[in-house]
């Protein structure tokens, strides 16, 4: 590992030596030589200890000259940097000149600038910026900027508003004062697709979406999406846009979803381009939810930006929390609750519970790109969730006015943001904001006593230890809950008792009969609960608590507990849990896209996470086995029941990707995927065959191959689809995804050698490599082939992408759950992934951090 492995601590914040007023940058663009020239006017801090040196980050840059006030500086940059002795710097304000030059095209790290099909692009999110010139690229200097591009090529843009242009140049400028992680640059030839926005405050806005020659036509939606979240986030939050123009790019090689640059989005194309016939309404969705939260960050982010990147949460999480809301409001409150805590369990929870835990506000880091996680995204998410749960509704929103008010242009902390809660509620909330600062998922243990019309609950927190905090303190933890009569009827609404202590006793009185318990109603809290409850309890809630998530979630323990069983005891599903799917899947008064969900079998990764929680050693075999034994089961008990769902959920007319098409067709695919384990895929076959939309025609084809059938289909789409990048990425992934598990390490290891695995691409490595990953029982095979395949990945990707391949190697992050001899297989592969001369910063420290 490098010497610059050194953690940075929260505790060592120290404000920056000097501001920057203006920044003028000139690109000269060429794909080995390009030059940076840059013009910095500086001033000190009038709130840091005078005197001191000018420190400027920079990586990569080969200085061409730097000059003071016009006075050439001997500058003598090292590997992360230069200084300028503070005895060499004037009296107060100066103005710092230097050119530089760095080669875009062989940068396969894709952060800094970089080429991807012939265009230039950046990424400069955390720490990329530094790769451009040399610059106090830390997000608590914000600073307007100017940038002039000279290039050929016919697009050439940057952050804010267009200046000026002519052949082979162009000029923007961007009022708004920014960090250097905003910065960003594009040219290519590029197509636009171009409409109008006018904003509240009677702004007209120019919003284009530019994209590769021949991929207009997917840009309809993404459009569509922009024009809403603009129009919501005036709606719901009072933002309006504050530019003239607003561009977002579809790059292919790109290593995380999307970028919010002031005024100029990047975009992996996966999140950008969709037609029917290439995209699956999942994809529509994440587009959609994705220009929200870049567009969403333009307040939350970049008028307001975080002060260090330990604060990183204040920015991500409240995003996330605005775009699950704009996500609710557009489709369905209900079923994005579900999905979002689905999504939450599976990566957060998981991550929680392991080797890579760390607290919402971490403090410390070696690579703060190894922070871009679940925890401080989703979990952040959550903690806003609950605040606003605890204030209520009216006080949030006034919350939030004032932090806008209070704060714009500013870079802030997680204590200005509780601080505006404290004040707008008129509460302490000190408590609360231990859940930014203490890792791991609370388990809460509910227990119920019953006597003479008196239920009395007994609830207890407790918090399991994490690297480095052997102690927690209890939380301030709000559960929503209500109750239920045995007759279905609610006998008492919903209600949010406050646990702040280990253990508290709350008692409901005058109770005609003893209710079934509605806990944790809505998800109220990211906690664990342990709630023992019958078969028949579940039942009860799934067919009638009027909280939604409840009712989902009564199914999904009910699944739980028989794939628990079936596991541990080798069980069979009986008559209570099929009767209460048989309902589910029938039930016509229920929203589709619902059911669809309650049908939906818990993972594989989740069983093996509750086994392990439970104090069992998962065995991924026996969890494959006795989930596909539920699956043949629940198949032939109910297959009379899935053919006609299949036909019923048919969408007629042109395809839609809106809410309603896209819950039926979630619906009929996954009653088309179970039935497939009682009619050998003969329905799944005709929707492949008749399929004109990839929704159908993608989630046919694994529902074939989840029984191991579809290889004509799976040749077909091949033929149709060879020359389509995004849809290529699919067909990758489903033949890893849905492979059986004793041959998915070799299926992996034969598709790396396809002519289109390009492994530099992070989509195509993705779909291969981290799919392998997230096949538990393929992942695990006993030999430790997949392990070994996935290092090797791992190993050559960090020579060229150490952000990309780090982030990839979190497919081992459960390691320490499996049994000994599996333990001993993965300890081998990540010592030999960390302790290669060569190992990046970033990959050091995953490989440390899993290991120790
Ligand atoms: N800020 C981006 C978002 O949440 C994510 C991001 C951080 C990113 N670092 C990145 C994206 C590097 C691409 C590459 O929307
Ligand atoms: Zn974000």
């Amino acid at each position: 590992m490098r010497d610059t492995a050194q953690p940075i601590y929260l505790a060592d914040y120290q404000p920056p030596a000097f501001l920057v007023e203006q920044v003028d940058l000139t690109f000269k663009l060429a794909p080995t030589t390009t030059r940076v020239i840059s013009r910095l006017r500086f001033s000190p801090n009038p709130d840091a200890v005078p005197g001191q040196d000018l420190r400027l980050d920079g990586e990569g840059l080969r200085l061409i000259a730097a000059s003071i006030d016009g006075v050439t500086v001997a500058a003598d940059p090292n590997a992360t940097g230069l200084t300028v002795p503070a005895g060499a710097l004037p009296d107060g304000a100066f103005t710092w000149e230097a050119e530089v030059e760095i080669a875009p095209e062989g940068n396969t790290a894709l952060e800094g600038l970089y080429m991807s099909n012939g265009m230039y692009c950046t990424q400069c999110e955390a720490e990329g910026f530094r790769k451009i010139t040399f610059y106090p690229d830390r997000p608590d200097v914000m600073a307007p900027f100017r940038v002039r591009i000279e290039s050929d090529l016919p697009v050439l843009l940057s952050n804010g508003n267009p200046v000026a242009s002519g052949p082979g140049w162009a000029e923007w400028d961007d009022p708004h004062p920014k960090p250097s992680y905003l910065f960003a640059l594009v040219a290519g030839d590029l197509r636009a697709t171009t409409d109008r926005f006018t904003t509240m405050e009677g702004r007209e806005v120019e919003l284009n979406i530019w994209v590769r020659p021949g991929d207009e036509g997917r840009t309809a939606y993404a459009m569509d999406a922009l024009k809403r979240s603009m129009l919501w986030d005036e709606q719901v939050y009072g933002r309006a846009y504050d530019l003239d123009i607003f561009n977002v790019v579809a790059v292919d090689d790109f290593n995380m979803g999307a970028m919010e640059n002031k005024g100029l989005n990047i975009f992996n194309s996966r999140y950008v381009l969709a037609s029917s016939a290439t995209a699956t309404d999942g994809d529509f969705a994440a587009i959609e939810r994705i220009i929200a939260h870049e567009y969403f960050h333009n307040w939350t982010g970049n008028r307001i930006t975080c002060r260090d990147w330990f604060q990183l949460s204040l920015k991500e999480g409240l995003t996330v929390f605005r775009d699950q809301q704009f996500m609710g409001d557009m489709r369905s409150h209900a079923v994005k609750r579900i999905e979002d805590v689905l999504t939450l369990r599976a990566r957060q929870f998981r991550e929680d519970a392991g080797p890579l835990a760390h607290p919402v506000r971490p403090e410390s880091y070696v690579e703060i790109n190894n922070f871009y996680t679940a925890t401080v995204y989703e979990k952040g998410a959550e903690l806003i969730r609950m605040l606003r749960l605890l204030v209520g509704e009216d006080r949030y929103k006034a919350a939030l006015d004032l932090y806008f008010a209070r704060h714009d242009g500013q870079a802030c902390t997680i204590e200005d943001w509780v601080a505006v809660f404290e004040e707008a509620a008129g509460r302490d909330l000190s408590q609360f904001k231990r859940w930014y600062e203490q890792a791991g998922t609370p388990k809460v243990t509910l227990l119920e006593d019953w006597q003479d019309g008196t239920l009395t609950l007994t609830l207890r927190q407790h918090t399991a230890p994490t690297p480095g905090q052997p102690l927690k303190e209890p939380l301030l933890i709000p559960v929503a809950l209500g109750l239920i009569g045995p007759d279905g009827a609610e006998v008492m609404p919903t209600r949010v008792l406050e646990l702040d202590s280990p253990e508290q006793v709350f008692t409901f009185d005058n109770l005609p009969a003893r209710p079934v318990v509605s806990a944790l109603r809505g998800f109220s809290a990211p906690v664990t609960l342990e709630h023992a409850q019958s078969s028949a309890e579940r039942a009860t809630l799934l067919g009638h608590d009027t909280d939604p998530f409840a009712r989902f979630e009564a199914g999904h323990n009910l699944a739980r507990d028989i794939l628990q069983a079936m596991v541990l005891e080798g069980a069979r599903p009986g008559p209570d849990y099929i009767d209460a799917m048989r309902l589910a899947l029938t039930d016509d008064s229920l929203d589709p896209a619902f059911r669809a969900l309650v049908l939906r079998l818990p993972g594989e990764d989740e069983l093996a996470q509750t086994l392990h929680a439970a104090g069992h050693v998962p065995d991924p075999d026996a969890i494959h086995a006795a989930r596909g034994r539920a699956l043949d089961t629940l198949a032939e008990a109910l297959a009379p029941e899935l053919a006609r769902v299949v036909d019923a959920m048919e969408t007629p007319g042109p395809y839609s990707p809106d809410a309603r098409d896209a819950g039926r067709r979630a619906l009929r695919l996954a009653a088309a995927s179970l039935l497939a384990h009682a009619d050998g895929g003969a329905k799944a076959r005709a929707i492949f065959a008749r399929a004109d939309n990839m929704t159908e025609q993608f989630g046919a084809w694994t529902a074939l191959l989840g029984v191991g059938a579809g290889a004509e289909e799976g040749a077909q789409f091949y033929r149709q689809w060879q020359n389509d990048r995004l849809v290529m990425d699919k067909w990758f992934a489903a033949q890893v995804m849905f492979a059986k598990p004793e041959r998915a390490p070799n299926i992996a290891a034969e598709l790396t050698g396809h002519k289109a695995f390009d492994w530099k691409n992070p989509n195509r490595f993705r779909s291969v490599i981290a799919v392998l990953g997230a096949h538990p029982a393929g992942f695990h095979r006993k030999d430790g082939a997949g392990y070994r395949l996935v290092a090797d990945w791992l190993i050559r990707l960090d020579g060229a992408n150490p952000q990309a391949a780090a982030r990839v190697s979190t497919v081992f992050e459960t390691w320490r759950r499996y049994d000994a001899d599996r333990q001993a297989l993965i300890r081998a592969e990540l010592e030999r992934i960390r302790d290669r001369p060569d190992c990046s910063r970033d990959m050091g420290e995953m490989a440390g951090r899993m290991l120790e």
